[in-house]
């Protein structure tokens, strides 16, 4: 039986070794509170459960499921507070959920593309401005996705330094109960100041949409504000893994580069082979299910692994290639059911343009370290690079 969920990687690309067990989809896993749970590294069983309902993602059925990181709320029992709805369920989730897909839809982020596009744009030339070495996280893959979330939703990016901290803490698989806590409390506190600003001087963005629309109270919307975490920490770290991936695989760079595949697919792929969620996508059985032959009684945890669903030969022909040409639909990286991820067509076109726009202008981007020194975030729930130095 596994104890608790693996986290070494054997290199920067592949999930832990003990993920690959194909021959067991579905085994046993130990979790941080000493229950023994499940753990789902099989593709159709990953997609079965996050289709049922049945597998709650209640905060207040939640065990302690990751490592430390939980916070008071959890450790509990209590409910998700308002407006954070991925730790609800139907129907409760669905009301957040319907006043806020009419905002992501895939024409609405179409039309953000130019601005995209733009902001890309700046971020190379400061780039080219400074010259070689930089670190491609602080200069290129964090900072996109941040202001394009920050200007979507109606949040300053002066402020950025205090909320990238705090959802850091919040992300780190090692802070302990209190400082995330602490980093929880003062993002809440951040962004309830914000409500009640936008409230006095709206703009166009969609905080003060939502205000003006009146559904809602100021916790819920704070508790929405959240989104600020899941908007750029995901989209930053696909940007800096994946040009970490494309650096260590110069055929497929190149394919990227002379437009001999497909943007969008070479995206999905990537999605696929990185699979950046390494944590997280955990659910709490409501009642007993049978699920792959098994008995999964009420209560108890089932840790879904999208990098080892994402990687199972019996779904995908050559798991363990990057082929950007390859046809990767299907891929879980943006999970499935209920909970999928609200902002994938976001961060689709955030990463379409932004891979593109970095090979193109820099044709011999290299890295400025040695791989086995790039710093990986095998300490976070969410992989990818701490740092990334290249040069041209
Ligand atoms: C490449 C980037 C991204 C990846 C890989 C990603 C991945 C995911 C995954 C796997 C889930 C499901 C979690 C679960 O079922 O437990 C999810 C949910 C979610 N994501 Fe993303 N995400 C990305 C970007 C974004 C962006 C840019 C936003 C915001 C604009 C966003 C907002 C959300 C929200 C709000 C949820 C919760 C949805 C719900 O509970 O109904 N994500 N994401």
């Amino acid at each position: 039986m596994a104890a608790v969920l693996p986290t070494r990687r054997d290199n920067p690309f592949d999930p832990p070794p003990e993920l690959a067990d194909e021959e067991r989809p579905l085994r046993r896993l130990a979790f941080p509170d000493g229950h023994t749970g499940w753990l789902v590294t099989g593709h159709a069983l990953a997609r079965a459960v996050l289709a049922d309902v049945r597998f709650s993602n209640r905060l207040e059925l939640r065990r302690q499921v990751v490592r430390r990181t939980e916070t008071d709320a959890i450790r509990a029992g209590r409910p998700a507070p308002p407006g954070m709805f991925i730790g609800m369920d139907p129907p409760h989730d669905t009301r957040y959920r319907r006043l806020l897909t009419g905002q992501f839809t895939v024409r609405r982020m179409n039309r953000l593309r130019p601005r995209v596009e733009q902001i890309v744009g700046e971020h190379l030339d400061a780039m080219e401005q400074a010259g070689p070495p930089v670190d491609l996280v602080s200069a290129f893959a964090l900072p996109i996705p941040s202001l394009v979330i920050c200007e979507l939703l109606g949040v300053p990016y002066a402020d950025r330094e205090r909320f990238q901290h705090d959802s850091a803490v919040l992300l780190s698989l090692g802070a302990t109960v209190e400082a995330a806590n602490a980093a929880l409390a003062s993002l809440t506190g951040y962004l309830a100041a914000l409500v009640e600003r936008k409230r006095e001087e709206p703009a166009d963005d969609l905080l003060s949409g939502l205000i003006e629309g009146g559904e809602l109270t100021g916790d819920e919307l704070t508790g929405i504000a959240l989104l600020l975490v899941a908007g750029h920490e995901t989209t930053a770290n696909m940007l800096g893994l994946g040009t970490f991936a494309l650096l260590t695989h110069p055929d497929q760079a190149d394919a990227l580069r002379s437009g001999r595949v497909d943007e969008d697919a070479a995206v999905e792929e990537l999605l696929r082979w990185l699979s950046v969620i390494q944590f997280g996508t955990t659910r709490t059985a409501a009642e007993d299910v049978e699920l792959g032959g098994e008995l999964i009684r009420a209560g108890e945890s089932v840790a879904i692994s999208l990098p080892a669903a994402n990687r199972d030969p019996e779904r995908f022909a050559a798991p363990g290639t990057l082929d950007l040409g390859t046809d990767a639909h299907g891929h879980l990286a943006f999970g499935h059911g209920v909970h999928q991820c609200l902002g994938q067509q976001l961060a689709r076109i955030e990463m379409r343009v932004a891979y593109g726009a970095l090979f193109r202008r820099f044709p011999t981007l290299r890295l400025a370290v040695r791989p086995e020194e790039v710093p990986v975030r095998d300490d976070m729930s969410i992989y990818g690079v701490h740092s990334l130095p290249v040069e041209w």
